[in-house]
């Protein structure tokens, strides 16, 4: 098998499909995603971790909810990492096993606690006392013990953007490491709860292992007094977080060089490590696909006007995310250019000033990888459809979304038909 997204015959393919055929089959935009390559980046990331003896892999579903994605997953032995109901949903209808799915959020509704314990999910990640005491008094009610374990924020600066980092003091998630002992203790007594360890994620996109080993060893210490406390600790979840290069060039760990580091840090543990990778195994296995609109002159160098936006992938907009431009039909040619897209916000630009392959109204680009936090944070914003989504597997591809069309969105909105409730 050759690259997942590479140049064959001055036509950039997604595996052996080129991709103007998936723009003349679907329209732009689109995500295209490569089945090989998100195979080979589940299996990467588990052959990393090969020196921890014990552990279970959960696919971040929040990075790539889609189905088919989740499907493909599921095969490759992955439970789910969820933060909703609605991912909860998705997971097993993708066939993730209920025991493999780990329940995250800092702000679980009371009814989505219901709808997990009703499904028998694996563990909940208790962000809080109070969660814990209420899931508690809801599993003995319905006769159960919730499987748990507490997140701690180890406050430990990850080094991302401020946007995605989640383990510093001033983070809304988990409860401070200094509090977790007398916190575990008093949730230990509850008959509801199977409490059996601690879980910490302190942010996403993390190029630099030093912030994690240090948080790791912070929960080494952790698990070390809540042992000496007498609890039996079994499962430690270490979050997801491992970052990917999106400019060519950039230098990000390997799996290796992390599973080493992490076999190092929780060699005395003798717990079964949780993992919760999402961007690793999804973000470069997904392209998303855009045709130039329009080539328009600018004040210091033009403005690539592609049909992508903000709407359909928020990363640049949000968080100043580089995601790389390449034409599909490569010429060798360069430009200096800006690129945005059609959104009525100056916000809608994807690059500035940036060195990229020349384009002209008519071509087919993409911005790579972004197969991770891309169509699931698409929006409908300026009435603009929802994206649809492309799963390439060899040479064959196969529509795993639709583009969900204004046409949709104004069938579900209504006019109001005023009623007057039954007292008046
Ligand atoms: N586990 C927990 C508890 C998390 O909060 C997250 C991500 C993950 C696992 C997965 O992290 P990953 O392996 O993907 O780094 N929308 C942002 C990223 C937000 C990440 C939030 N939490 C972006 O596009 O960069």
């Amino acid at each position: 098998m050759s690259l997942p997204f590479e140049c064959r015959d001055g036509v950039l393919h997604a595996e052996d499909v080129p991709l103007p055929a998936i723009a003349a089959a679907v329209g732009t935009p689109a995500y295209v995603y490569s089945t090989a390559a998100l195979r080979t980046s589940a299996r990467a990331f588990r052959a990393g971790l090969a020196p921890v003896p014990r552990k279970h892999l959960a696919f971040a579903v929040k990075a790539n909810p889609n189905l088919a994605v989740l499907r493909l997953l599921a095969e490759e032995g992955y439970g789910a990492d969820i933060v909703s109901a609605g991912e909860m949903l998705h997971a097993l209808a993708a066939g993730m096993p209920a025991s493999s799915i780990i329940f995250s959020g800092v702000g679980k509704s009371r009814r989505e606690l219901a709808a997990a314990l009703d499904a028998g999910i694996g563990q909940f990640n208790l962000e809080l006392e109070e969660e814990g005491v209420v899931l508690a008094a809801m599993a003995a009610a319905r006769g159960q013990r919730a499987s748990a374990v507490l997140r701690v924020n180890p406050d430990i600066d990850a080094g991302t953007h401020a946007k995605i980092s989640t383990g510093r003091k001033q983070n809304k998630f988990g409860v401070a490491i200094d509090d977790a002992v007398e916190i575990y203790a008093r949730l230990a007594r509850l008959d509801g709860l199977a409490l059996r360890g601690v879980a910490i994620h302190i942010g996403s996109q993390l190029l630099d292992l030093d912030p994690l080993e240090l948080a790791y060893s912070r929960v080494g210490s952790l698990v070390a007094d809540l042992r000496a406390a007498g609890h039996a600790i079994t499962h430690v979840d270490l979050g997801g977080g491992l970052g990917l290069s999106y400019r060519p060039g950039d230098v990000v760990p390997s799996p290796a060089a992390y599973g080493t580091m992490v076999a190092r840090a929780t060699r005395d543990w003798n717990v079964t490590l949780m993992f919760e990778p999402g961007r690793f195994v999804a973000g470069e296995a997904g392209v998303l696909l855009t045709e130039v609109l329009w080539v328009k002159p600018g004040a210091v160098v033009p403005y690539v006007i592609v049909d992508a936006a903000m709407n359909d992938l928020a990363r640049p907009a949000l968080y100043d995310a580089f995601h790389d431009f390449v034409a599909v039909h490569p010429t060798g040619a360069r430009m200096v250019a800006n690129i945005a897209g059609p959104v009525c916000e100056s916000g809608d630009t994807f690059a500035m000033g940036r060195d990229i392959d020349a384009v002209s109204a008519g071509d087919l680009a993409v911005f790579r990888t972004a197969g991770a936090y891309g169509a699931t944070m698409a929006s409908t914003y300026n009435c603009r459809a929802l994206v649809p989504e492309v799963l390439i597997d060899g040479g064959r591809f196969a529509v795993v979304a639709d583009r969900i069309a204004p046409e949709a969105m104004l069938a579900a909105q209504h006019i109001p038909l005023w009623m007057t409730h039954d007292d008046e």
